[in-house]
């Protein structure tokens, strides 16, 4: 079948004056760790497909289960009913969730972040203190695109013509750590936060963050000890602490739950994109008993829902998917592949084209150099991003650069042979732009 890309579809963060269907592939079919498009080209999925798959596409265990589900139950609401397959599922996010007690359904991440936020502002209310009804977040943070969620992770770049929509939130700054050690005043950073939780806590009902690691803010890795601090200092100061792993739970930083990793845990938890391997939408917000408990003490009802909450297919995927990262061990071969992408990116560290590589798990980030993004404008005319973007398609792999960083973020599951071929990639990219320095 021939298709033609149009431009009828809006697509998502693109200024469709640059839609350039020469670019911009139809994909058809998804086969193992590749994408195939309209003309029988494969990609390599170098991002997951938006950081959410895990097996590669068409893994077998989970469509069959997706299947049944399927000729069993496609929908029924959780308005007045329950189902079986978001019952199991909250069972076993629970097991895997240390100090959460209660599963909120919702179906993508930024809904998962109103409904956390929502839920804390309603708690303080719920305990007599409506005046803490403020939230702070951290610089470089992102939790997606609905009203709330931007307040919290507000990107100027992204956002500052939404401004008029948003809630003010103080943003205080954050640490991140590269290969070669942290690169950030750790000490001066927790001081500054204390100092201002300490001042604000009257008012605020809660502290909202990226859990291990800020992905869209540029890839930017916490240093060791920085959550758990976090997590000491809310609880010090009477600020719940809301830890968003949408993008960086269920293995992508190498740990299950990077906040029990971290040793933080938190008053409530998102979780999204990996959750259902990618298969299908689906996003969960978890809290603790203290919290659900305030509903009940004020016979207070939590004014939220969607017309997908708990969404039978999106749970029967979600329970194979969880079944399947304990029966392959998916966390331990993370572990192994951490190492091997570790390694090597350290090939890259004496390049001038690139700087400042930061890496966990089965995530990676490189920044093109300040010379190698002068270069690439100079000899091609193309900004760096665009620059990346093509050459990676090129080469058979789907990249999505955050401006001049290189991000990795392959399947979970990927095996040795495609990690190697994409971080080969990666590197045939770097002696490109050598060259035109
Ligand atoms: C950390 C984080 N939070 C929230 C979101 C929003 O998730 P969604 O795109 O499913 O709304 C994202 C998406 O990339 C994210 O990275």
């Amino acid at each position: 079948m021939a298709l033609t890309n149009n431009r009828h579809i809006w697509y998502p963060y693109t200024d469709m004056n640059q839609w350039d269907s020469s670019t911009h592939k139809v994909i058809t079919r998804g086969k193992g760790f590749h994408l195939i498009d309209s003309d029988g080209r494969q990609y390599l999925d170098g991002v997951a497909s938006m950081w959410c798959n895990v097996w590669g596409h068409g893994e077998k265990e989970i469509v069959r289960e997706m299947k049944n589900q399927i000729n069993t139950l496609q929908h029924s609401s959780l308005f007045g009913l329950a189902n079986k397959p978001s019952i199991e599922l909250s069972l076993e996010l629970l097991k895997l969730s240390k100090g959460m007690e209660h599963v909120f359904y919702s179906d993508n991440g930024s809904t998962a972040i109103e409904v956390a936020m929502k839920m804390a502002i309603q708690y303080y209310k719920n305990r007599g203190k409506p005046e803490k009804k403020h939230f702070v977040s951290l610089r470089h943070g992102y939790h997606g695109d609905t009203i709330g969620a931007m307040s919290v992770g507000y990107v100027p770049g992204y956002f500052s013509v939404y401004r008029p929509l948003l809630t003010k939130v103080t943003r205080l700054p954050s640490p991140t750590q590269n290969l070669s050690g942290c690169v950030s005043k750790l000490d001066e950073i927790l001081e500054e936060t204390e100092s201002y939780l300490k001042k604000i806590c009257p008012t605020t009902c809660a502290l909202v963050m990226e859990s291990g690691a800020q992905i869209a803010g540029g890839v930017r890795i916490f240093p060791q000890g920085y959550q758990k601090k976090i997590a000491e200092l809310s609880n010090r100061y009477g600020i719940l602490l809301i830890l968003d792993e949408i993008a960086t739970g269920f293995g992508r930083l190498g740990s299950m739950m990077e906040y029990l990793k971290q040793d933080s845990i938190p008053d409530i938890v998102c979780f999204g994109k990996s959750l259902t391997a990618g298969y299908t939408p689906l996003a969960v917000t978890l809290t603790n008993s203290e919290i659900f408990r305030s509903f009940l003490d004020r016979r207070a009802k939590f004014y939220h829902g969607h017309t997908f909450c708990g969404h039978p297919i999106g749970c029967a995927t979600a329970i194979a998917n969880l079944k399947l990262y304990r029966k392959r061990g998916l966390i331990k071969d993370i572990s192994l592949n951490s190492r091997y992408i570790r390694n090597k990116l350290y090939d890259f560290q004496n390049s001038p084209a690139v700087s400042n590589l930061r890496h966990k798990g089965m995530l990676a980030g490189l920044d093109i150099s300040r010379r190698g993004i002068n270069a690439i404008r100079k000899k091609t005319g193309e900004p760096v991003d665009s620059f990346i973007f093509k050459n990676a398609l090129n080469s058979g792999v789907y990249l999505r650069p955050l401006g001049k960083t290189i991000v990795l973020i392959p399947p979970l599951a990927i095996d040795r042979k495609n990690l190697e071929y994409l971080l080969n990639m990666v590197g045939f990219i770097i002696d490109k732009i050598e060259r035109l320095l």
